[in-house]
């Protein structure tokens, strides 16, 4: 089995030793590997990948993998638009992804993104190390309350709900959401959530499912995209959408970079300096879309949001035990509770 890039933690390699596997990882190179590079790492005998999504693992990837011997891929993500699962199943590989390992912690950053640009805490951050604080002024960086505001949930799967409904929870946030599948149990726990708040004598808090995408960018305060990328979503939120949004609206994407028009976001965020935006993903990584990175109103952070080390160790697990079901003819070997995976590693791996 190759492993495309050091992973976290220990027991992703006990679960391919376990299963007789022979590992050999790819050298450590902060950038991705081209494609040439994955055909030389593949070789003459490769029974399993557990890659990346900075890979492209396209058919001809697969056909070469499938050459080599190949029957299992696994991302180490829970976003699988770099792979093609169609031509995959052609060539006779499974594929893998993560789902379930990283659902909090990703909430956890959409989160501190939405925090973090609602409340200019990067921009205050600049402006004190540049030594431009004189003293406290009723009008220093203005910025949104999310409480009793409405949040706008585009995509209610794993990740979008643990997200709405901690905001809601937490930040008395009415919640409006689109999904092409309603979310009964998102919308039960935001309801009693609200029954909670009554009790205290506050106002309950509501949830809704709206019938389109135009419905939840009229309305919210906060919008955040948890939908996956396809040729569906592409521009999900493109200029014309962004116009449908409040002024001092605040934009969040954990999901895929191309979900948004980066130029047109680049275009809306100069002519509107109250809106803004906490993106942890960008259309052509790692490049930012210009002008991106002038603009005070966006905060900015490198595709992190799985990045703790609960996560990360689970979501490595979960990749090697992907493969290692597979090579081993029992997929459900390749279903680890990844809750108890992650207590154990994670003591370990806790510097
Ligand atoms: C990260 O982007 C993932 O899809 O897990
Ligand atoms: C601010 O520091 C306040 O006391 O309101």
């Amino acid at each position: 089995v190759i492993v495309t890039k050091p992973l976290v933690g220990q027991r992703w390699l006990e679960v391919l030793v376990g299963a007789d596997c022979r590992v050999e990882q790819c050298l450590d190179t902060s950038r991705p590997l081209t494609p040439s590079e994955l055909r030389r790492a593949i070789g003459q005998r490769c029974d399993g990948v557990v890659g990346q999504l900075t890979e492209k693992w396209d058919a001809s990837m697969m056909e070469c993998l499938k050459a080599a011997g190949g029957r299992a891929y696994s991302n180490v993500a829970v976003g699988y638009d770099n792979v093609d699962v169609a031509g995959a199943t052609r060539h006779g590989v499974a594929v893998g992804n993560t789902p379930g390992a990283l659902t909090e912690a990703t909430a956890e950053m959409a989160m501190a993104l939405a925090m973090a640009a609602g409340r200019r805490v990067v921009e205050a951050d600049a402006f004190m190390r540049a030594g431009k604080y004189q003293g406290w002024l009723p009008d220093l960086f203005l910025g949104v309350t999310f409480h009793g505001r409405t949040l706008g949930l585009i995509g209610a799967g794993r990740i979008g709900a643990a997200f709405a409904l901690r905001m809601a929870r937490g930040l008395h946030m009415d919640v409006v959401y689109y999904d092409v599948y309603p979310n009964e149990r998102l919308e039960r726990c935001v309801q009693a959530a609200g029954e909670m708040f009554a009790q205290q004598g506050e106002r309950p808090i509501r949830i809704r499912r709206a019938d389109d995408v135009e419905e939840v960018l009229r309305e919210a305060d906060v919008v955040s995209l948890h939908t996956v990328l396809d040729a569906s979503t592409r521009h999900l939120i493109d200029a014309q959408r962004l116009r449908l949004m409040k002024e001092d609206a605040v934009l969040v994407n954990c999901g895929r970079g191309p979900l948004v028009d980066e130029a047109a976001l680049v275009e809306h965020c100069r002519r509107h300096p109250q809106f803004r935006a906490g993106l942890d993903v960008f259309e052509d990584e790692p490049r930012m879309a210009p002008g991106l990175k002038e603009l005070p109103n966006v905060v900015v952070v490198p595709h992190i949001a799985s990045a703790t080390v609960v996560a990360r160790t689970g979501m490595c697990t979960l990749a090697a035990a992907n493969v290692a079901g597979i090579l081993r003819g029992d997929p459900a070997w390749s279903k680890p509770d990844v809750s108890a995976f992650l207590e154990a590693d994670s003591a370990q791996a806790m510097p």
